[in-house]
């Protein structure tokens, strides 16, 4: 029987090397050899017999493992920084991230705070961040001013950012605060797009002051204070399988 192959970029997803879109980077960036051929296209299947490398180190694979991280503000969300800000990584002791080639699921902005998966799971990233899924973010918003019903409506709706409307969102106000004209709400929304939620904000005419993600896809802050992070149980895990 003829093997069955797959595609490389998946492969190296799958072994916890970064989500799929990365790993198509790496691969253009000249970074992997098959067969020790180094290879950019794309479109190669392997096998399980192939040899794998990833900057000259062989691809093997290792445990998956899930985190939930409360994000502060001022870290990014990316694996390096050009400019040495700190980065979310750096909240995990180092045993583990010298372990798994972890990456986190989305982002957030470097002034977010927040809800924030980790994983080494390339399959569950793609899954939950491909702009088909409707993956559920829901995000508390102190912003600027006393929010209307009429502009709840117009959000609710949907509003164009970046030329395109945005899907319907659901809000709650939580509290309005006349003294100091600012109003706390939450929204969820079904999209990840850049910065969504403050330019959300700022065409309705409201900026945003702070933002932080209470939940994405269920997962929520309990039991974490600011910078804490946990494993992410079995069932919690599957959930986000299912979604
Ligand atoms: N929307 C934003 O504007 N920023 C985030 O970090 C997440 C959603």
């Amino acid at each position: 029987m003829e093997e069955t192959k797959e595609r490389l970029q998946k492969v190296m997803a799958s072994c916890g090397v970064a989500s799929r879109r990365k790993c198509e980077e790496i691969i253009l960036a000249g970074r992997v050899s098959v067969n020790h051929q180094v290879v950019t296209e794309l479109g190669t299947k392997v096998g399980k017999k192939d040899l794998i490398c990833v900057d000259g180190k062989e691809l093997i694979k290792e445990p998956l493992v899930y985190y939930v991280l409360y994000k502060p503000t001022g870290y990014m969300t990316t694996v390096s920084d050009p400019y040495r800000r700190r980065l979310v990584l750096d909240l995990l002791p180092k045993e583990i991230t010298d372990q798994y080639r972890l990456f986190p699921i989305g982002r957030l902005d470097y002034d977010t705070s927040g809800v924030l998966l980790i994983t080494n799971d390339g399959k569950l990233s793609y899954r939950l961040t491909r702009s088909s899924k409707e993956i559920e973010k829901t995000y508390q918003v102190r912003m600027k001013g006393l929010i209307t019903q009429e502009v709840i409506t117009e959000l609710t709706k949907g509003v164009i950012i970046d030329g395109i409307k945005t899907k319907r969102a659901k809000l709650e106000v939580l509290s309005l605060d006349k003294k100091n004209q600012s109003s706390l709400i939450t929204i969820s929304i079904t999209e990840g797009r850049n910065r969504q939620v403050r330019k959300m904000f700022e065409t309705v005419g409201y900026p945003v002051k702070k933002l932080k993600r209470i939940s994405f896809g269920g997962i929520t802050l309990d039991g974490l204070s600011v910078g804490e992070y946990r494993p992410l149980k079995p069932h919690e895990i599957k959930v986000l399988y299912s979604l």
